[in-house]
C-alpha cells in the first residue's frame, strides 16, 4: 500500500493532514525520513513512525502454500476449486490472492498474500526471480538438452527464452527427470520449452520461488505463514 494511503488506514489524520506530515519530515520507515506519500509501504514488514510513534495497522499476511494439482491460481472460479479456498476460514482475509500463476495440474510453491502491489513487483521481469522446477518428461534427455536450454529455448512459435539451468536427474527412453531453473514467467513457459526440445511434460512441480523453497515436510495442499526471516526477504520489494 502507499505510504499515505497507509497513514490515512490508520487514522494518523486526513490526506492533507498526511501530506504536511510528509512535507514537514515527520515520517520514517526502517529510521530513514520520507517525504513521499507515494512510496510503497507495509507495517508488517517495515518501522513506520510519525513524530516518533510507531504507526499501528493490521499488517498483511503472507502464506506459502504447496499447491495440489486440480487446484486453479485464482482468487475465484466457477468449476474448480481455488487456491484460496484452501486457506482456512481463520487466516482468510479481504483481498487474498495468489502471486503469479502455476498451471491447474502443476504442483509446488506458491506465495499467498493481500498485499496488493507485492505480486506486481516480485512478478516484474526488473526482479528476474527464479523459479526452480521438478520436471518428469515422456522422452529421453540427452546431454545436448543442458546447452540446448542453456543458449535459450525458442519455442515452436517463435518466441525466444532467457537462458535457463537444466540438471538432468535420469533418462531413459520413455521417461526422464529434470530440475530447471527459469528466471521469466512465460505462460507454460516450463511444458513449452521441453515441447520445443522434443519431449512432454508429464508432472511439474515448482519447488523454489526467489529465495522461498519448498520444504519436503509441507504436505501438499498445506500451507504455513512465511516466517520473520523470509518476510525480510520480502522487503527489497517495497523499494
Ligand atoms: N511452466 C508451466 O508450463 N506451467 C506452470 O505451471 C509453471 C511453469
Amino acid at each position: 500500500m502507499r505510504l499515505d494511503k497507509c497513514l490515512e488506514k490508520a487514522g494518523v489524520g486526513s490526506r492533507n493532514q498526511v501530506k504536511k506530515l510528509l512535507k514537514s519530515q515527520q515520517v520514517t520507515v526502517d529510521g530513514r525520513l520520507v517525504r513521499s506519500g507515494s512510496q510503497i509501504a507495509d507495517p508488517g514488514l517495515q518501522v513506520i513512525e510519525v513524530c516518533g510513534k510507531q504507526v499501528m495497522l493490521e499488517a498483511p499476511v503472507y502464506y506459502l502454500l504447496n499447491k495440489p494439482a486440480g487446484v486453479v491460481s485464482a482468487v475465484s472460479d466457477v468449476q474448480h476449486q481455488t487456491v484460496i479456498d484452501l486457506i482456512a476460514e481463520k487466516d482468510r482475509r479481504a483481498g487474498l490472492y495468489p502471486i503469479g500463476r502455476l498451471d491447474r495440474d502443476t504442483e509446488g510453491l506458491l506465495l499467498i498474500t493481500n498485499n496488493g502491489p507485492l505480486g506486481f513487483r516480485m512478478l516484474h521481469p526488473k526482479y528476474h526471480v527464479d523459479k526452480v522446477y521438478d520436471v518428469e518428461v515422456n522422452g529421453f534427455l540427452a546431454e545436448d538438452a543442458v546447452a540446448f536450454f542453456r543458449e535459450g529455448v525458442r519455442f515452436l512459435d517463435g518466441t525466444k527464452c532467457q537462458p535457463a539451468v537444466l540438471e538432468i536427474v535420469s533418462a531413459e527412453e520413455t521417461f526422464s527427470r529434470a530440475r530447471i531453473r527459469i528466471s521469466e514467467g512465460k505462460f507454460h513457459q516450463v511444458k513449452k520449452m521441453f515441447l520445443a526440445y522434443g519431449v512432454k511434460v508429464t508432472y511439474l512441480k515448482r519447488i523454489a520461488f526467489g529465495d522461498f523453497v519448498l520444504e519436503d515436510d509441507l504436505p501438499v495442499g498445506s500451507y504455513r505463514t512465511l516466517t520473520s526471516t523470509e518476510k525480510k526477504i520480502l522487503k527489497q520489494y517495497l523499494d
